[in-house]
């Protein structure tokens, strides 16, 4: 372990610089097993951030906005959404534009307004898959599209294609990531900010004079001038597509390889939400959430100064053999506590129940309950892709 420092600020604390991003893009586990048995908090600098990767450490990191602050200074995501979504702002800010974006997005309005609508759109897209046939790409011919086709209705954006609103999500996200300064990155999400913008000139102007029951327009009737609320629909098409995505295509994955699991959930209902929030767990879709100090902090011995950006690795968390007994294994009938998946205090995710809702007691039962014999294509591995926001891009199946 390398304590070799250039930067006096990070003089404390251990070095790991032999984390490589690109290897981790591939299979991030083995750094995450590394890290965690290493040292519970690092410098890493190919990432330019102090690094948390245990659950206490990730929850060290959640629980102490007074010390890691989400306003982070010169965030690539301000530049790719061209201002500030609540995301990444502290309360009391970020709790002024929560609270109307909460109402909507609460388990009791989700079974009223928009349970139907979700079994609607996933019956259409068990119809494309079935047209397309055995041998389909689970995650092209289904999961992509039904989640986008879910969040253009969740926002009242009925108008738009789900192939744009997937494309602007991939750009928002590379913006996003884009601490390179790649240009063509830039010219990219530029473009889909400006076909945003143009779609939301439609939707606020039918939203104030017909409210619904959409996140825009429950943000519009609670007050928020409308710049936030462009903003705050820009981070929830940022958000609100792949995570969901690569829950259904990860759901099957696991499934196929545990026949028997399956067989619980078709015996017992109940058991498709366990298996959700395994597949969470295990899989957990965002990877590292990214946080800025603004005071002294200490964990486990180690001074965290003011002034650093921070990563705290959820995806690292969730595999804590800590915290989940031999936690590479799927198993639905765990009780060690709350895993990481959707964040823990002010800024945890906004959308879980719609997920839960959409994905694991909706779309993945459907999936067997057309195709009672689906499982992935034998022979065509599934193919996975990244570490900040990670998932299976490709993934053919059968039935
Ligand atoms: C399984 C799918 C999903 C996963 C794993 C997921 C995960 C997360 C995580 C980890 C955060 C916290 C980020 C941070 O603290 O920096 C978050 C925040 C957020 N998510 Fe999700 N998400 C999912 C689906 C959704 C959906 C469907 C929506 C919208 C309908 C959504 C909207 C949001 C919003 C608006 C925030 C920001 C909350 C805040 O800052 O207060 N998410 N999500």
């Amino acid at each position: 372990m390398s304590t070799v420092h250039e930067d006096a600020a990070v003089a404390d604390l251990p070095v790991a610089d032999w984390l490589n991003p690109a290897e981790m893009a591939r299979d991030p586990f083995p750094t995450y097993r590394k890290l965690r048995s290493e040292s519970p908090v690092f410098w890493a600098p190919a990432i330019n951030k102090v690094i948390f990767s245990t659950y206490a450490g990730c929850g060290y990191v959640e629980d102490h906005p007074e010390i890691f602050s989400s306003h982070v200074e010169g965030a690539a995501m301000v530049k790719a959404m061209g201002g500030r979504p609540l995301i990444r702002k502290d309360d009391p800010h970020h709790a002024t534009e929560r609270r109307p974006m909460n109402r909507p997005l609460r388990p009791k309005n989700i079974m009223e307004a928009w349970s139907d609508m979700f079994a609607e759109n996933t019956n259409h897209y068990l119809d494309v898959l079935d047209e397309v046939g055995p041998g389909a790409d689970l995650n092209h011919d289904f999961a992509a599209p039904l989640a986008a086709k879910n969040l253009i209705s969740m926002l009242g954006m009925h108008p738009v294609e789900p192939d744009d609103m997937a494309r602007w999500s991939a750009d928002f996200i590379a913006g996003s990531g884009n601490v390179l300064d790649d240009a063509d990155i830039w010219r990219r999400c530029d473009q889909s900010r400006d076909e945003c913008h143009e779609a939301l000139d439609e939707t606020i102007s039918r939203l104030r004079r017909q409210p619904d029951s959409s996140i825009t327009s429950a943000m519009l009737e609670g007050g928020l001038p409308e710049e936030s609320v462009r903003l705050n629909v820009m981070l929830t098409i940022s958000g609100g597509i792949n995570e969901p995505q690569h829950m259904i295509t990860n759901s099957v994955h696991e499934l196929s390889h545990h026949p028997e699991v399956l067989a619980e959930a078709l015996h017992d209902e109940s058991v498709w939400n366990k298996i959700f929030t395994e597949c969470a767990r295990k899989y957990t879709p965002i990877g590292m959430i990214t946080r800025e100090t603004i005071a002294d902090g200490e964990f486990d011995g180690f001074r965290i100064p003011s002034g650093l950006q921070v990563g705290a690795i959820l995806a690292s968390a969730n595999r804590d053999e800590n915290q989940f007994s031999d936690p590479d294994r799927f198993s639905v009938h765990r009780s060690e506590g709350t895993h990481f998946a959707f964040g823990r205090g002010v800024h945890q995710c906004a959308g879980k129940w719609a997920a839960q809702e959409s994905i694991g007691r909706i779309a993945v039962p459907a999936l067997y309950d057309r195709f009672p014999n689906l499982t992935q294509a034998p022979g065509r591995p599934e193919e996975w892709d990244g570490w900040v926001f990670r998932g299976i891009t490709s993934m053919p199946v059968t039935w």
